[in-house]
């Protein structure tokens, strides 16, 4: 199947077949999920698969939003880092179809060589088809892809990682694997620059009665089971604290209005979706609430805001006393 361009050129993006059946309640408001995939190395265990057109309608707003402010700390570790005369070594987890590489990747100066990692191997496909080409100073940007579970990464996978990158991935892990990704990261001593954690609070206007049941319901939808969704960020805070890293964060919000309107309805979709698949009783109130926020949309009478938070982790560097 055949995707829409990428930022990074005209490139079109072709893909092997894929399941079908998109649109179910997900992780991430929107139709993120085609199909179960089974997680490698877990036998029959079967996690999400986000849809590739969902990533890539949402990747503009995801590039609007992440914090610029995080970069310059960042540029000053990358600088100063030891080995400073070869490639840039960036591991970006939860690669999906690239997005973090494309805005990321041009930002920076330097050769750089970034190694994609997903458990779902046709996005991989699509990541190294879009895959940045360039540093912000002209410098060439080259991309391999791993495929493997990140809840189960070791130290020894980051070796040699002179940078670590996420975006929209902390709130669909467990504190568990909040835990194993940061020992993994301050392990290796580099730094981590994790995008776009939703933080449980949507802005909608104008107002509508139902917006906080229906964002209730969405948030604990995110925390089902053992996954963090909203208390992520805070989650993954604490974990680096611990080991001794520091952390900044910085707000990463989603400003929605007429322009986005594509966007804004599918997050709707979902939005109230997963509300639901939380909550049925709220389905008949629920249906009747989606259709006047898509009528408004479609109106271009709706804006949303969509907090999020960017995190920029600094662990001390491996030998450093
Ligand atoms: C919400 S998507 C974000 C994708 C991409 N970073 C972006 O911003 O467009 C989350 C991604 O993380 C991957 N993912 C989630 N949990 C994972 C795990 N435990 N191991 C490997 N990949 C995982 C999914 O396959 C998916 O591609």
């Amino acid at each position: 199947m055949s995707t829409s361009t990428t930022p990074t050129g005209s490139r079109t993006l072709t893909a092997p077949a894929a399941p079908q059946a998109p649109t179910a309640a997900s992780d991430t408001p929107g139709p993120a999920v085609l199909s179960a995939l089974p997680a490698p190395g877990t036998g029959d265990v079967e996690v999400p698969r986000y849809a590739p057109q969902w990533l890539q309608l949402r990747e503009p707003a995801d590039a609007a939003a992440r914090a610029h402010e995080l970069l310059d700390p960042l540029r000053i570790r990358l600088a100063n880092r030891s080995g400073r005369a070869t490639d840039v070594v960036v591991h970006d987890l939860g690669c999906g179809t690239g997005s973090m590489g494309r805005w990321l990747a041009p930002l920076l100066d330097g050769a750089q060589h970034w190694i994609l990692h997903d458990r779902d191997p046709y996005l991989l496909h699509f990541a190294t088809v879009g895959a940045p080409r360039a540093a912000a100073d002209g410098s060439r940007v080259t991309v391999t892809t791993q495929r493997g579970d990140i809840g189960r990464l070791t130290p020894d996978a980051l070796t040699g990682a002179s940078l670590v990158t996420a975006s929209a991935l902390l709130d669909v892990l467990t504190a568990d694997e909040i835990d194993t990704l940061a020992a993994a990261i301050v392990g290796a001593g580099c730094p981590a620059l994790l995008t776009l954690s939703v933080v449980g609070r949507v802005e909608l206007t104008p107002e509508h009665p139902m917006d906080k049941e229906i964002g209730d319901a969405f948030n604990a939808h995110q925390r089902r089971g053992e996954l963090l969704g909203p208390d992520a960020l805070s989650a993954a805070s604490e974990a680096f604290g611990r080991l001794g890293a520091s952390v900044r964060v910085h707000p990463s919000p989603w400003r929605l209005g007429a322009e986005q309107a594509e966007l804004t309805e599918e997050w709707l979709r979902g939005w109230v979706g997963a509300a639901v698949e939380h909550r049925p009783e709220l389905a008949d109130r629920a249906d009747t609430y989606l259709r006047d926020r898509l009528a408004a949309c479609a109106a271009g009478e709706l804006r949303a805001v969509i907090h999020h938070s960017d995190v920029l982790v600094l662990p001390r560097p491996t030998g450093e006393a």
